[in-house]
């Protein structure tokens, strides 16, 4: 395996790039290739089988190209068909639920961990299984909060009405006396400081939040240290979408913190 072949970040759309934002600054030599599937989101509204088949599609075609390593940025995909993946894949695969679950697993206090997530995740009970395996005693409160990702989308991440769903989302969670809440969807960082405020309102003694992009990153790099895959730079990210480049570069920057060139997304058939 060549250590200065490209890392491949995959997600049903946009929202992996706050994954791939927290590869490039834990590990800024590395080359990644992203590739959101925009023709085909939301994947977290669809059967476990559609997203295992859309999963195979993303995996395949950044095999081609010849990575070193693939991250599904995506919970849904991690959630239903990470093990899939791993098995049929001759490459370290790594996830984004194992380590949401520890980041959550070391932000609660009481014990009584939160996760907000896709109808698809939730269903799933991929985060309960994950936390289970890290620590028993940490009980798990499941809250699918769909509209999330569209108001994310929209770049909707302040006022009124993501304030109101943040509210119903996270209210049964405040009832249930969660002290921590796992940001289990790539689009939820995106709508952070609203979910801040409304926590602060409604959780007594406060509410701890805890993300998987920086946890998924940290893990990426241990492997890849282990592995001696380190890459030696320079670094670099390409951007692959299966739809809708240019409408892509438009909300990938808001996503990522930088700049997005059009001309930098490419269309690809999977
Ligand atoms: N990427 C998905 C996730 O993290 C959210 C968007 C979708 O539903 O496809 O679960």
């Amino acid at each position: 395996m060549d250590a200065n072949a490209a890392i491949g970040v995959f997600d049903s759309g946009l929202g992996g790039l706050t994954v791939a934002r927290a590869i490039r600054a834990a590990l800024p030599d590395e080359r990644l290739v992203y590739l959101g599937d925009t023709a085909r989101v939301p994947y977290g509204t669809r059967s476990a089988h559609t997203v295992i088949r859309y999963a195979r599609t993303c995996a395949a075609h950044l095999e081609k190209r010849g990575i070193k390593a693939l991250v599904v940025a995506c919970n849904t995909v991690s959630a239903v068909a990470l093990d899939m993946l791993r098995v049929e894949l001759d490459l370290p695969v790594l996830g984004v639920i194992g380590p949401g679950a520890r980041a959550g697993v070391a932000a609660t206090r009481k014990g009584k961990l939160g996760v907000i997530a896709t109808r698809g995740t939730i269903a799933s009970g991929a985060y309960v299984r994950a936390v289970a395996s890290i620590r028993s005693r940490v009980e798990v409160f499941g809250q699918a909060a769909p509209l999330l990702v569209p108001l994310a989308e929209e770049g909707w991440i302040t006022g009124e009405v993501p304030e109101r769903a943040v509210e119903r989302y996270l209210q049964p969670l405040a009832d249930a006396g969660v002290d921590a809440v796992v940001l289990g969807c790539t689009h939820y960082p995106l709508l952070r400081p609203v979910i801040e405020d409304v926590g602060a309102r409604l959780f007594e003694g406060g509410l701890r939040l805890a993300d998987g992009a920086e946890a998924t990153a940290a893990e990426l790099a241990t492997m890849l240290t282990e592995r001696e895959l380190r890459a030696t730079g320079p670094g670099g990210l390409e951007m692959l979408v299966t739809d809708l480049p240019d409408r892509f570069a438009e909300v990938a920057s808001r996503f990522l913190g930088e700049d997005v060139d059009a001309l930098a997304v490419k269309q690809v058939d999977l």
